[in-house]
């Protein structure tokens, strides 16, 4: 079976005990059923923490997190092992070498769904059920079902989760598209397209602003989801949808269209310069997850005024998911330092901190939405209401090895613009990734 369809077949696993036994070993059969005790005040030790949340408002995001940790578990000391690059595109290499080397950090940052079963199904496992601490801070009873079963394997649940991210955001200037004349919000691509002309009538040259690669990624993963709908899109990654099915020839064009209204982007360009171009009036639309609003909160811009927000147009209805969660390492230098640590993650005071400062939502059910602001309540209720489907660009829908052959074909087309060539790699990526 391959790595994705075991994630796959891990859903609906969830199997969260509820019993209540101090258990602080990490150990996965004694892990099941127990509730972590943390030591007051902390278990004492270094705590090292990878992240790429290394700059700007997602600096800002982590800082809010451990004021929290300092403040709740004063016997710890927080190291900060942040690398740059949006969506790992740096860190994510060189964790692969720290666990590969024996050199795990005390907790890492993964991402929900199939990229976190890389770790758990290696050989031998990179990372420890944390059952014990998931059944501390309330379980079921506080985290989606959903959610869980994303972060379950065999019974075992091997990260608490953080926030939730929505990926199918369209960040617009309100002033670029009133002087563009529009006024409405499109119903599908198409119409997108069509604005897209009347931006760049008006004067606009970029009406639509991209960065590096897995930003492509991400832009393309919405437009997939607009022109197959979420139950095909889904379909993708079990084999029961074609990657030279008629759709995805569409949402290929379609993409291949959009890149004719955007900037020139070099691989290593970061998402804020793209969000920016918004901002600044240089462009009219970006595509991207909601650590958007964190960004243009922080430079002072005001919803409504500044920026507007509306699903990527014929995504409407639909969640594009993804959700950042933290681990246990094997190995970790400081096993009941991280679990302090990942307590503080999943707590309603520690969630509530960070996810006002990053834009996402708490992955917790038990958070008032009211402490949060609009654009925040808006993705609350659409969470709740929408279909969820799985971010590619973001580890929910595929392992690494497959997000990687997806990343370097989206990379390759971005320059030939080959649209058979495109087709052919995702075909051939699909073929060798899942088990017919
Ligand atoms: C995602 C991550 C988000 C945010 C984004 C941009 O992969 O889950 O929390 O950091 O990358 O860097």
């Amino acid at each position: 079976m391959s790595v994705a369809l075991a994630a796959v077949a891990a859903l609906g696993l969830a199997a969260c005990g509820s019993g209540n036994s101090s258990d602080s070993s990490g150990d996965a059969s004694a892990g099941s059923t127990g509730a972590y005790t943390p030591k007051e005040g902390g278990a004492g030790g270094d705590v090292g923490v990878f992240t790429w949340w290394a700059e700007g408002s997602e600096k800002k995001g982590l800082d809010a997190l451990v004021s929290e940790f300092e403040k709740q578990y004063p016997n710890d000391k927080f190291v900060n092992l942040a690398v740059a690059g949006g969506a790992g595109s740096n860190a994510k290499a060189k964790l692969a070498s720290d666990l590969a080397n024996g050199n795990p950090p005390g907790s890492f940052q993964g991402h929900a769904g199939a990229e976190l079963t890389d770790y758990i199904l290696a050989d031998p496992p990179q990372i420890e059920p944390v059952n014990d601490v998931i059944n501390a801070l309330g379980g079921e009873k506080v985290f989606p079902k959903d959610l869980l079963d994303r972060l379950t394997v065999d019974g075992n649940i091997y990260s608490v989760p953080s926030n939730i991210h929505r990926a199918n955001v369209v960040w617009a200037n309100p002033k670029v598209l009133d002087k563009a004349g529009i006024s409405e919000t499109p119903k599908d691509i198409k119409g997108w397209i069509a604005d897209m002309d009347k931006v760049k009538k008006s004067g606009v040259n970029t009406p639509l602003s991209i960065g590096g690669t897995w930003t492509q990624v991400q832009l393309f993963e919405t437009v997939l989801m607009a022109d197959l709908g979420a139950e095909k899109y889904a379909g993708l990654f079990d084999g029961s949808t074609k990657w030279d099915s008629e759709e995805v020839k569409t949402a290929v064009n379609d993409f291949k269209t959009l890149l004719t209204y955007t900037n020139k982007a070099s691989d290593g360009d970061d998402w804020p310069d793209a969000t920016n171009m918004v901002i600044d009036g240089k462009a009219a639309y970006n595509v991207m997850g909601d650590w958007a609003v964190a960004e243009f909160e922080a430079k002072g811009a005001k919803d409504g005024e500044d920026y507007v927000y509306f699903p990527v147009p014929g995504t409407d209805g639909v969640f594009d998911f993804l959700a950042d969660s933290f681990t246990l390492p094997k190995g970790a230098p400081n096993p009941d330092g991280t679990k302090d640590w990942l307590m503080l993650v999943g707590s309603a005071d520690g969630q509530k901190a960070f996810n006002l400062a990053k834009g996402s939502i708490p992955a917790r059910t038990d958070v008032p939405a009211d402490d949060f602001p609009k654009y925040q309540q808006s993705a609350m209720e659409s969470f709740k209401s929408d279909t969820i489907a799985s971010s590619i660009a973001h580890g929910a829908a595929a392992p690494l090895a497959w997000t990687d052959d997806i990343s370097k074909a989206t990379a390759k087309f971005y320059s030939t613009k080959d649209a058979d060539g495109f087709l052919k790699d995702l075909t051939a990526a699909a073929d060798k990734n899942v088990v017919k």
